[in-house]
């Protein structure tokens, strides 16, 4: 039988198995990341490797060094995973990897070895979307959360409300225009003169500071669409920096960072609230890397219960870049019928929606 037949029965015996073993594969970025998960819901293993610290001194993700550190660490990660599941290659009953979006070179790391050890060990394959990937993450968080709901991804590369039809079917209802959310935290922090990740260091200095001190805003915030722009808004900030600067005044820079965050955090919290009504759904989720953000989940929290709708944001583990959130998302492909040829290549610009 060719490794392709065997793929196909080894994916039905996947399908019936009562609770079936799945390795996941994650290397869209700087993170290399692999998980065990039984059942498609229960993780039993979750090893990430950070780059953050080789990529701080660049001040940002090196794409040529993130995917030389995925090769270095790829296998180690991966064994541990195992390990920490107390489980063999033997006993895996599939493997899910991201193929897309990401940076090439890093997504070809994961994606190679996962195809290696598919071929090796005749496991069926599936590639898995990223952004469904960070949907996911509320399944392995919340067991009661079912689609139909809309759910805000916001990340490094995503600002987009999507409406979850069900599990593997999404559609748009609005995105940034310009600057993703997690781009804007990222470059307004750098203005900041924060190290990296700018994320979470500005959330960090904005506990510090005024939220109302300065009168941010970010595009379309007033306007009765779901479009978000970020751009003008990480403008306004360097332009404080800049005239603050060569007028030799001083300035209060946790209270930018705070002002900066409640002007993102609202716009992006009225706009999800906003969508999910009209959408007409009952349920309002977050997910991406900026989830991990207190202020925007909290202020989400909050607007959802207002609004009369339920809010669900995963575990913070499960908010940034990590395999067991690839592993959900693969195990309802699989669970679809859906799997890879070992032709998958990897898709730099891979949506999740047609636009
Ligand atoms: O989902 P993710 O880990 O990687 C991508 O798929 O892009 O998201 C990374 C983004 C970065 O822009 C990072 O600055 C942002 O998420 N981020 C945060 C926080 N933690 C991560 N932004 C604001 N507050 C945070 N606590
Ligand atoms: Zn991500």
């Amino acid at each position: 039988m060719s490794y392709a037949e065997i793929a196909q029965k080894r994916a039905q015996a996947y399908r019936t198995k009562v609770a079936p073993l799945l390795l996941a594969i994650e290397s869209s970025c700087d993170e290399t990341a692999a998980a065990v998960l039984r059942g498609g819901h229960d993780v039993l293993a979750m090893q990430v490797h950070s780059q953050i610290e080789i990529h701080r001194e660049y001040g940002g993700v090196v794409p040529e060094i993130a995917s030389r550190s995925h090769v270095e660490r790829i296998g180690s990660v991966v064994d541990a995973a195992l390990k920490e599941a107390s489980c063999t290659l033997g006993q895996i009953d599939a493997i899910a990897v991201t193929h897309g979006p990401g940076l090439v070179g890093a997504l070809l790391v994961g994606l190679s070895y996962a195809k290696g050890l598919a071929l090796a060990s005749a496991l069926p394959l599936v590639g898995v979307n990223h952004i469904a990937g960070h949907i996911a993450a509320n399944y392995l968080s919340h067991a009661e959360l079912k689609p139909p709901f809309v759910c805000l991804v916001a990340s490094g590369g995503h600002s987009h409300i999507v409406l979850v039809e069900d599990y593997l079917h999404y559609s748009l209802l609005g995105r940034t225009r310009d600057d993703a959310a997690g781009e804007a935290f990222d470059k307004v922090a750098r203005a900041l003169s924060l190290p990296y990740p700018g994320g979470p260091e500005l959330e960090c200095l904005a506990r510090l500071g005024n939220a109302d001190a300065y009168a941010l805003h970010a595009g379309f915030n007033a306007k009765p669409t779901l479009e978000f722009s970020f751009s003008g808004i990480k403008t306004a900030v360097i332009n404080i920096l800049h005239t603050a600067k060569q007028r030799g005044e001083s300035v209060n820079y946790a209270d930018i960072a705070a002002s900066f965050q409640k002007a993102v955090v609202n716009v992006l919290s009225e706009k999800s609230v906003m969508a999910a009504k009209q959408a007409g759904v009952n349920t309002l989720a977050l997910a991406g890397g900026v989830s991990a953000n207190e202020t925007l989940r909290q202020t989400m929290r909050v607007a959802s219960v207002n609004a009369g709708l339920k809010f669900y944001v995963p575990v913070m583990r499960f908010c940034t870049d990590n395999a067991a959130m690839i592993g959900c998302a693969g195990h309802h492909l699989l669970m679809a019928g859906h799997i890879d040829a070992l032709s998958l290549n990897a898709s730099p610009s891979l949506a999740l929606v047609a636009e």
